[in-house]
């Protein structure tokens, strides 16, 4: 023991949300900071009856896979975690995490999992960053990043290595704009003031960058004089739109959206197709490796030109756009009316018409006769973090798809869904995954289901 509550500790392993693990006194010990085969010198925050909590405040016996953080925040920021550990064990980290939850949640001790699929890029993969304005206790603001493990603590960022260097200076541009202008930043607590974020979307593969404000209700103060010097200090934006956002729930998009410069949207290459993206719209956040997710998932799933496919949680219509070449006929279905609007106009663009959209929940498509009726023997989901609805579930299985194609970012919600698929009759073969976020603990997979 070194005082009350420091003590030494021998870190284990890492844990689903990236933590260290240690053991004291027979209890788990889950610590910010540090790493496997580690000795740290950390500090007891929490103590809860089946574990506790702490930080690491001094490493000891260095691990060999330790490496410098080149980033000024690291230590500070919510974002890269896993930015002082070489890359390759990120990967071995995240296979784990995949083959844990299979393991234990799934109960899928069968299934070949290959190994993760490295970022071609380890910085600079961004295509989207959100940086929130906040209110300080001194009256100022800051405009940047999360605090680690804060959702109410900001800080200004200098420079980040996720989006380009145009983007950081974007960020310098508009702190330096709103404190010069005087404009009122948002404060959460009390629901008052302007200025809520900064959304900054670059396309990788084609020159076009957006900026996004996203404020409290009202016009932006300055407006004319703000568009005109962003665009004369920055040539490399070719649109800046203005989202309003007057409810208490802090998120980024708007309810109102107005186009103050150019055409309100960027466009990003994947393979051979254009795709639009909007301020509100989902689309993958790292566009290059998205390639190598999307040709995974398609390799695994080798569709035949009868095949009739639903592409369930289709956002802008991406993967059934690309998907729409090689099959008979594709239904996209997708709950933001934004995303069905610009996913008709992708496959617009890209000269596809055998492809169809539906707005709303899958849950409500899959009760309609035309879920059933039109014949769809191949069913891909891309669903949120939380996996699947098991109403939503238990509907794809009662259509008989021969294949369903599951691309998933959350290991666990995949595991639980997979059981239930498997218990149903489905088998799942392999699953393949991806890494699209480095030096953070997210993983994405896919994996096809067969009737057994
Ligand atoms: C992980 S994204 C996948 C988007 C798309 N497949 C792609 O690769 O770009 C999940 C999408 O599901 C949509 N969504 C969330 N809940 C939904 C629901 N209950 N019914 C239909 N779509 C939903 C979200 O708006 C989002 O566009």
């Amino acid at each position: 023991n070194l005082g009350s509550k420091r003590v030494e500790l021998e870190i284990t392993d890492l844990a689903f949300d990236g933590k260290a693990v240690a053991h004291l006194d027979g209890k788990v010990v889950f610590l910010t900071g540090g790493l496997p085969g580690e000795t740290v010198e950390a500090e007891i925050t929490r103590t809860k009856p089946r574990y506790s909590e702490g930080v690491v405040h001094r490493i000891l016996k260095a691990s060999e896979l330790r490496i410098p953080a080149i980033c000024s925040h690291f230590g500070q920021c919510g974002g890269c975690t896993w930015q002082d550990l070489i890359y390759q064990q990120q990967l071995e980290f995240k296979k784990k995490q995949v083959t844990d939850c299979l393991q234990r949640i799934g109960g899928l001790m069968e299934v070949r999992i290959h190994d993760v699929v490295g970022s071609v890029e380890l910085f600079n993969y961004r295509n989207k960053m959100e940086f929130s304005f906040h209110v300080t206790e001194d009256g100022g603001f800051t405009l940047g990043l999360h605090s680690r493990g804060r959702f109410d603590d900001i800080f200004d960022l200098d420079k980040c290595f996720l989006q380009s260097e145009v983007s950081n200076r974007i960020v310098h541009w508009v702190r330096e704009f709103v404190e010069r202008e005087r404009i009122p930043v948002y404060d959460v607590k009390k629901h008052t003031g302007f200025m809520r974020f900064l959304m900054i979307r670059q396309a990788k593969r084609r020159s076009q960058l957006m900026v996004n404000i996203v404020t409290n209700y009202g016009e932006i103060p300055s407006r004319e004089k703000l568009v005109r010097e962003l665009t004369a200090a920055f040539p490399q934006i070719t649109t800046i739109v203005h989202n309003q956002n007057g409810q208490k729930s802090n998120v980024a998009t708007g309810e109102i959206e107005t186009v103050l410069f150019g055409c309100g949207f960027i466009e990003e290459r994947m393979f051979d197709g254009i795709f639009r993206i909007r301020a509100n719209t989902f689309f993958q956040t790292n566009s290059i490796q998205t390639e190598t997710l999307y040709r995974a998932a398609f390799e695994m799933l080798n569709p035949d030109k009868n095949d009739r496919v639903l592409d369930l949680y289709c956002g802008t219509g991406s993967i059934g756009i690309l998907i729409s070449h090689y099959v008979d006929h594709v239904t996209g279905v997708e709950l933001v009316a934004d995303a069905v609007e610009i996913a008709r106009e992708n496959a617009a663009v890209n000269n596809v018409q055998n492809i169809t959209f539906y707005q709303g929940t899958v849950r409500d498509f899959l009760k309609k006769p035309q879920a059933s009726e039109t014949d769809h023997n191949i069913v891909i989901v891309d669903p949120p973090r939380a996996g699947l609805h098991p109403k939503a579930l238990a509907r794809i299985i009662k259509l008989k798809p021969k294949k369903i194609l599951y691309i998933s970012c959350n290991p666990a919600t995949f595991a639980r869904d997979a059981k239930e698929l498997v218990t149903q009759g489905y088998r799942l073969p392999e699953v393949k995954p991806v890494d699209m976020f480095p030096h953070t603990m997210h993983i994405e997979l896919v994996g096809v289901f067969h009737p057994d």
